[in-house]
């Protein structure tokens, strides 16, 4: 399989046959030439159509192959796309359903172009950190006008084919067809064939002028504009050189400098990252043991237990997908207070204009709330999201065992306590599974699944593919403290603390750490979330582990009272009403004396320093989990950390991150910080699997 061939009077069709969206495979190419060959070869045919079954035209690329030899073999994209605009008939492009990167290249070489309405059109390279590689840059400005064109290879988004075809003297697409679009484009084709067959040549955007009346000031514009937008990313000022050289340079010259472009670009570590980031995505809702055929159980009804911060946001996600859910309160009272904080959210959307009024009711007509279990029962999935307290989590557990129908999915929000104890407290532990939100729970992308021991196989294909429906990314993760993200950021956290100790104040750590891309240093993170929530943690966790050191500081802080920004002072100080961060001279001095206290001597800390103290501190827990099978593979820690952490996307994540520093000198610094006698030594043991691999030259991905 690969495309197909058909005949329709003197009309070659070839259609793409690739599901899911013909992806640009070896297979398909080589399909696609062949019928070209086949139809020139043939008398009895004067004209060629080129389309996709089923719901695409083309994805572009195929991305299993990636990266492999197989994608560049011939023929490859470039000499097809010459195949078809050299081709002696004419070659007509039906379009339908999505277009996009190498399909939209590639209709691009043919001589006509038909459309159906409501086609997604676009070059979505630059998202995965490229330049369109196949003639992109130099043919679309000159189909659309170089300012639509660039606007479009900049952003990668996709825009409705009518909307293109509107746009004044486009020669993209010669007609929008509502109705037939096959039967249209054969029409065209023949039509062609009549027009040329005199000898008349054939038209090829590559001969089309590509001009801008204003280019030096329009470039040099875009290029400003783009600075500003993507400065941790290359790619999008190389697609503004790429479409300029496609106004200054000749077709052949600008196709060889976009060549040059993309090969550079696909070595640069940002590309690297936002690779890993799209295909970590995708590999993350595959879990090895569970078959991507395990039937799901259907799930059109959801219940939440508890209104409070994360019940409200949980139940947002099912209402914003269309799928109804009641939830339950012990009080009136607190039922009125967390449907009242949902409305409130809701309107603020309306107000903001990202949310339409009738929208607003359509969902909200979905959401009922209650105070008795009789009116959950029937519910096929229970979120529960009540106190963090094992006694409360047991009562709730009892009551679903007992009244929710059978084969009902029970669900714990739950952050911090052992889900294989909760799935205790019911008869049906194969039906309990973790679900771990983060709040802001409607706003917040990732969504780690945790996996108790019983937890069925189809209760987790179930649970990943409801998370895509409310548009998370989901992790699995096994049954441990904090699992994947908070028994990472613990470590992190520790280190921060010993930063302090040594001689750093909160801003420079915070600083070196937005520098090095995260949204936010450790301690404007703890002023936003509240420093009491660490706190009444580390009261627990430390008495239960007392082997494990860690810097008081943030305990002296809490006993000042400086909670956050929820008490007007923190690690920074606040004005009333104001988020901005204030250095405070009452915490460094807290610091300081501290620091006196423990005899230790301040010395200057680099910022490379701190960041891959924090850094590797994150992976050096990672490799644990990774060891311990709590995560199935690297690129699901990294999904965690960028989905959910704020780590920044130009990094891939901390475990991609440390294979681009190579593992080896990962392990380098951890012993050289190991060496440092007020961090602990321990704590940069190297984690097992991150020694072997380092040793045998290895990365985590
Ligand atoms: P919250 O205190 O805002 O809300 C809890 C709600 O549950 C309250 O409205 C309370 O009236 C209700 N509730 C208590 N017992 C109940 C019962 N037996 N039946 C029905 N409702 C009951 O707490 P929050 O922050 O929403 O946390 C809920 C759960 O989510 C906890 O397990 C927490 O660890 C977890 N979580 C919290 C996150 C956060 O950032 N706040 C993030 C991820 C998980």
């Amino acid at each position: 399989m690969g495309a197909t061939y058909e005949t329709r009077g003197k009309v070659a069709v070839i259609t793409m046959d690739n599901p899911p969206v013909n992806g640009l495979g070896y297979d398909t190419r080589r399909g696609i030439a062949d019928g070209v060959a086949r139809a020139v070869a043939d008398a009895g045919i004067a004209a060629i159509v080129l389309t996709g079954g089923g719901k695409a035209f083309s994805g572009g690329a195929d991305i299993k192959e990636f990266g492999s030899p197989k994608a560049l073999a011939e023929p490859n994209l470039l000499s097809l796309i010459k195949l078809l605009e050299d081709c002696p008939k004419p070659v007509v492009a039906a379009i339908n359903g999505v277009c996009m990167g190498g399909g939209l290249e590639l209709s691009l070489g043919a001589h006509y172009r038909v459309v159906a309405p409501g086609v997604n059109v676009a070059l979505p390279e630059v998202k995965i950190g490229l330049v369109p590689g196949a003639g992109g840059t130099q043919r679309l400005p000159r189909v659309l006008g170089v300012e639509t064109a660039l606007n479009m290879i900049v952003s990668g988004e996709p825009v409705k084919s009518e909307l293109l075809a509107s746009v004044p003297g486009q020669k993209l697409f010669d007609r929008v067809i509502a109705e037939e679009l096959l039967g249209g484009a054969c029409s065209l084709a023949e039509a062609m064939a009549a027009e040329h067959a005199g000898g008349k040549p054939l038209p090829r955007v590559r001969d089309l002028k590509c001009t801008h009346p204003n280019a030096d000031a329009y470039f040099q514009f875009a290029r400003n504009m783009v600075k500003g937008m993507a400065k941790n990313f290359p790619a999008p000022a190389k697609c503004v050189d790429a479409v300029e050289a496609a106004v200054k340079r000749k077709f052949d010259d600008g196709m060889v400098y976009e060549r040059e472009l993309f090969l550079a670009l696909m070595m640069t570590p940002e590309c690297k990252a936002l690779r890993h980031a799209f295909f970590g995505e995708r590999a993350a809702s595959k879990i090895p043991d569970v078959p991507e055929d395990t039937p799901v159980r259907p799930i059109a009804k959801v219940a939440v237990i508890g209104a409070g911060t994360m019940g409200g946001g949980i139940s947002m996600n099912f209402l914003n997908a269309g799928i109804p859910v009641t939830i339950l309160e012990t009080k009136q009272e607190a039922l009125d207070r967390g449907l009242g904080v949902m409305r409130k959210n809701y309107e603020a959307q309306v107000k903001k204009g990202k949310l339409k009024p009738e929208k607003l009711e359509e969902r909200w007509a979905l959401l009922k709330g209650t105070l008795s279990y009789d009116d959950i029962k029937d519910a096929d999935l229970v979120i529960e999201a009540v106190f963090e307290e094992m006694g409360v989590k047991e009562k709730v557990f009892t009551t679903l065992d007992e009244v929710m129908k059978p084969g009902a999915i029970l669900a714990s929000n739950t952050s911090t306590l052992d889900l294989d104890r909760i799935a205790s407290f019911t008869k049906r532990p194969q039906d309990v599974v973790g679900m771990h939100f983060f709040s802001p729970a409607n706003v917040m992308k990732l969504l780690e699944v945790v996996r108790g021991k019983a937890t069925a196989k189809d209760v987790l294909a179930t649970v990943m593919q409801l998370a895509k429906k409310i548009r998370k990314t989901a992790v699995v993760s096994g049954v441990t403290d904090g699992f994947i993200g908070n028994r990472m950021i613990e470590q992190y956290s520790r280190q921060a603390g010993f930063l302090l100790e040594e001689g750093c104040t909160p801003q420079q750590v915070d600083k070196a750490i937005e520098k090095f891309g995260f949204a936010m240093g450790p301690f404007r993170m703890g002023d936003l979330a509240g420093n009491d929530i660490g706190w009444a943690i580390r009261k627990r966790r430390y008495v239960e582990k007392p082997h494990m050191r860690y810097s008081k500081t943030a305990d002296l802080l809490c006993e000042m009272g400086r909670f956050g920004q929820k008490t007007g002072a923190g690690w920074y100080d606040y004005q009333p009403g104001k988020r901005d961060a204030i250095p405070s001279d009452v915490v460094v001095k807290m610091i300081e004396q501290h620091r006196a206290e423990l005899g230790i001597t301040p010395r200057k800390i680099s910022d490379e320093e701190i960041v891959h103290r924090l850094v590797y501190s994150l992976v050096n827990e990672g490799a644990k989990i990774l060891e311990e099978g709590i995560a199935s593979k690297a690129s699901d820690i990294d999904m965690v950390y960028l989905t959910g952490y704020g780590f920044p996307l130009h990094r891939g994540g901390p475990m991609c991150y440390a294979d681009t520093q190579g593992l080896f000198n990962v392990v380098l610094a951890m012993k050289r910080f190991a060496a440092n006698p007020h961090d602990d030594a321990s704590f940069w043991q190297p984690a097992p699997l991150l020694a072997r691999l380092a040793a045998e030259g290895k990365s985590f991905t």
